[in-house]
C-alpha cells in the first residue's frame, strides 16, 4: 500500500490569522541564578546560549499566561472570543492535575467551544498543528486557537526566591545553594511564557504540506518527573516532596544526542517525502532547547544562520510555548509572510520529535 502523503491539492488549507505571546514579570539573567546555585553567566551562555529567562508569580499559571498572548493573537486577527470554535492548549505545566488548562482559558476569555489539552512537551505545536489541519479538513472546525503556556517556576529546584530576585540582597545559604545544585543543569534552562495562533480554514494556496511525527517512550526517561502520579497511592507523598521528585530529572547529555541526529534526519525525510529541495525553504522555526542543539542541526542540514533565528538569550526554553512565541515575533518583524515555506522543528520529552513544512 502506497504510504506516501495524500495530494493536497484538493484539500483546504490554513492560515495563522492572528499571533501573540507573553512572558511574566522582568527578566531573570543568569547573575540571579548565582544567588540560589552555583553557576555562572559564562557557564550557562556558553552552554546553552541563554542571558535570562521570565518565571511566573506565585499564583500565576500557564491559563493566566495564555489569556495575554491569546488577547494579543485575537486582537491582532480582529477576531472576537465567541467567533473561535475550536480551542487546544499544549503545556506541560498545567495550573491542576485536572481538568487541564484549556476549559480554564476558554472561561477566562469568554469562548464557547470544545477545549482539548495535549501534552507532548517541547514538540507540542507540532501535533496541535497536526490536529488544527485535521479539524479543517473535516469542517469539524474553521476558526482554532492554538496556545502553548508554560509556568515551569513551579519546578525549580532551590527555594529562596527572595535571594533569586534580589530583594533580600543576599545569597542563598551554602546548604540551599548545595540542595538546588543537583539539580542546575536542568534549572537554568527553563523560562515560562505563552504564546497562541489563530488558524483559520482558507482557499488560499497556505498551510500544511507535509509532517513527520515520532515518539520513543522507550526514552522517555531522558526527561521526565518522577515524583507524584497515579501509580502510587496517594498519587502524591511526603516523601515526594522530601527527595524532590516534583524536579524533572535529564540526562542533558543523551538528550542532546538524541536532539542533534533526529532532527536533521527527520528533516531530510520530510523534504524527501515532499519532494522539497531544502534550499527552497524560506524560514526554519526550530524549538530553542539549547542553542548548541540549533548550531548542530542548522550545520547538519547546511542552512544559513538567517534562516534559523533564535531567541534563546531572551526566553530560554519555554517548552510548548517556544514555537508560538518564535512565529509571533517573527510575523510581527515582518521576517515571517504570506507565501513563504517554513519548516518547524522540535522535539521533548516523550520523547516526541518532528517537523512540519507549512506555506504560510
Ligand atoms: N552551572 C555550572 N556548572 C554546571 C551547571 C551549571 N548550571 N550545570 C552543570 N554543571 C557542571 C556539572 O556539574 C559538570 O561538572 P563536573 O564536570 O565537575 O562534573 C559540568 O558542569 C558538565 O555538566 P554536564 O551536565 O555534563 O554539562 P553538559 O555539557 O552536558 O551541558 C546541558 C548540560 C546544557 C543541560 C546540555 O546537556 C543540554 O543542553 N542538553 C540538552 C537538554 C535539552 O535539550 N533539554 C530539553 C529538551 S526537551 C524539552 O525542551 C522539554
Amino acid at each position: 500500500m502506497d504510504k506516501g502523503p495524500l495530494s493536497r491539492e484538493h484539500m483546504l488549507g490554513f492560515e495563522i490569522i492572528g499571533t501573540g505571546h507573553y512572558v511574566p514579570g522582568p527578566p531573570v539573567p543568569n547573575e540571579a541564578l548565582a544567588r540560589v546555585m552555583d553557576t555562572s553567566d559564562e557557564w550557562i551562555f556558553k552552554r546553552s546560549g541563554i542571558r535570562q529567562r521570565h518565571y511566573a508569580p506565585e499564583g500565576v499559571g500557564a491559563s493566566d499566561l495564555a489569556v495575554e498572548a491569546s488577547k494579543r493573537a485575537l486582537d491582532a486577527a480582529g477576531v472576537r472570543p465567541e467567533d473561535v470554535d475550536y480551542l487546544i492548549f499544549c503545556t506541560m505545566t498545567p495550573d491542576h492535575i485536572f481538568p487541564g488548562p484549556g476549559a480554564l482559558l476558554g472561561h477566562k476569555l469568554g469562548i464557547r467551544a470544545p477545549a482539548l489539552d495535549i501534552r507532548q512537551q517541547c514538540a507540542a505545536m507540532l501535533f496541535g498543528i497536526q490536529l488544527v489541519d485535521g479539524l479543517i479538513q473535516s469542517s469539524a472546525a474553521k476558526t482554532i486557537l492554538l496556545v502553548g503556556a508554560e509556568a515551569h517556576a513551579g519546578f525549580m529546584p532551590w527555594e529562596d526566591w527572595d535571594a533569586l530576585e534580589g530583594k533580600s540582597g543576599r545569597h542563598a545559604s551554602p546548604e540551599a545553594k548545595e540542595r538546588a545544585n543537583k539539580d542546575r543543569a536542568l534549572a537554568v534552562l527553563f523560562g515560562d511564557g505563552a504564546g497562541a495562533l489563530l488558524f483559520r480554514a482558507t482557499d488560499r494556496n497556505a498551510g500544511l504540506r507535509g509532517m513527520k511525527l515520532y515518539t520513543d517512550g522507550g526514552a522517555a526517561k531522558l526527561l521526565y518527573v518522577e515524583g507524584g502520579g497515579f501509580r502510587t497511592r496517594p498519587y502524591w507523598k511526603r516523601t515526594d516532596f522530601d527527595a524532590r521528585t516534583y524536579v524533572p530529572k535529564m540526562d542533558g547529555r543523551e538528550l542532546f544526542k538524541f536532539a542533534v541526529t533526529r532532527l536533521p534526519a527527520c528533516a531530510r525525510a520530510l523534504c524527501d517525502e515532499t519532494k522539497t529541495p531544502l534550499e527552497s525553504i524560506d524560514l526554519f522555526l526550530a524549538h530553542q532547547a539549547n542553542a548548541r542543539i540549533n548550531d548542530y542541526v542548522r550545520d547538519a542540514l547546511g542552512v544559513p544562520p538567517e534562516k534559523l533565528p533564535s531567541n534563546i538569550d531572551r526566553f530560554g526554553n519555554t517548552s510548548a510555548a517556544t514555537l508560538p512565541i518564535l512565529i509571533d515575533e517573527q510575523m510581527r518583524s515582518g521576517r515571517l509572510k504570506h507565501g513563504d515555506l517554513c519548516m518547524l522543528l522540535a522535539l521533548g520529552a516523550g520523547v516526541h520529535w518532528g517537523c512540519a513544512l507549512v506555506r504560510w
